[in-house]
């Protein structure tokens, strides 16, 4: 059996369309286009592609983009003023720091500075929390952009036994509250799980998120299983890989992501929509006040 491979790139960019014909209706009605801050510290080359892919979707939607590229060697302090400068500035909607960053910076700090309302990273803990009581409002990009994929490709998630690899702040664990939420059975594993293989293995879906090129053997994948792979990792070659061993596992699954082109621009679409839905729930929250 051969997989069917999920294109991200397209069910990504049909997401980007959707958000740039509401955009244009709001700008067509008198309304002002969303705007995103993006905070980039130092010269880390794949965060410079990470933010100009930001950049590039932001043009394609119309939403307005502010780039803050600062040196590495800007303070904690510095990067507070500039973070509660975006939380107190009306026009800006969404504030993003991209990571990683610089060691002298701590990025929880900075991470909970953020407005939670305009936290279109939907990484601040009342966000996760906001998923974890089944109330989400802005969801971490890369789990709902998992999510988006799999329903725009038909799959019911209702019941699935999933495994989710990985439990980092921002992936792993955001992931197994959104599949909880999506009515699966939701195992995590991570470095101290005692036998990887025997719980992907039994699962109907795989999210691979543990950033580690090869970790999952295709081999293990149970046949008909859905398989999604977060990981990017870069080979010595210079060649990008994800988690799992796809020749293999694409022989075994009904459904797979490839990496790159899988869930790489989902996670950019989804930060288009969260800054759109940003603004709109500033505005109806201003609109309650008057
Ligand atoms: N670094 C790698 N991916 C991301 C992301 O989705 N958001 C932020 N802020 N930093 C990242």
């Amino acid at each position: 059996m051969s997989a069917h491979i999920i294109d991200g790139k397209q069910i990504a960019s049909q997401l980007l369309e959707d958000i740039k014909a509401n955009i244009d209706q709001r700008v067509q009605a008198g309304k002002r286009a969303p705007c995103l801050a993006v905070i980039l510290l130092g010269d880390d080359p794949a965060s410079a592609i990470y933010v100009r892919n930001k950049r590039l979707a932001c043009e394609k939607t119309g939403i307005v983009s502010i780039a803050h590229n600062l040196p590495a060697s800007t303070s904690q302090e510095e990067l507070f003023a500039l973070i509660r400068q975006l939380n107190a500035d009306d026009t800006t909607d969404g504030i993003l720091v991209q990571s990683p960053l610089p060691h002298h910076i701590d990025e929880t700090e900075i991470l909970a500075l953020i407005d939670p309302a305009k936290d279109v990273d939907g990484f601040h803990p009342y966000n996760i929390g906001r998923l974890a009581v089944r109330q989400p409002l802005l969801r971490s990009c890369t789990p709902y952009g998992v999510i988006k994929m799999l329903q725009a490709s038909g799959i019911a998630l209702k019941g699935l036994d999933a495994v989710v690899v990985g439990v980092s702040n921002h992936v792993g664990r955001p992931m197994g509250l959104e599949l909880l939420l999506a009515g699966c059975t939701v195992t995590s594993c991570h470095r101290h799980t005692k036998d990887l293989a025997t719980h992907i293995g039994r699962a109907d879906l795989i999210v691979a998120a543990a950033g580690k090129a090869g970790l999952i053997k295709g081999e293990w994948i149970k046949p008909g299983a859905i398989v999604v792979d977060i990981g990017i990792n870069r080979l010595p070659d210079g060649k990008i890989t994800g988690d799992v061993d796809f020749a293999v596992a694409s022989q075994r699954a009904s459904h797979i992501t490839p990496v790159p082109g899988g869930v790489g621009p989902m996670t950019v679409a989804t930060l288009m929509e969260n800054t759109l839905k940003a603004l709109e729930l500033r505005e109806q929250a201003s609109s309650a006040r008057v």
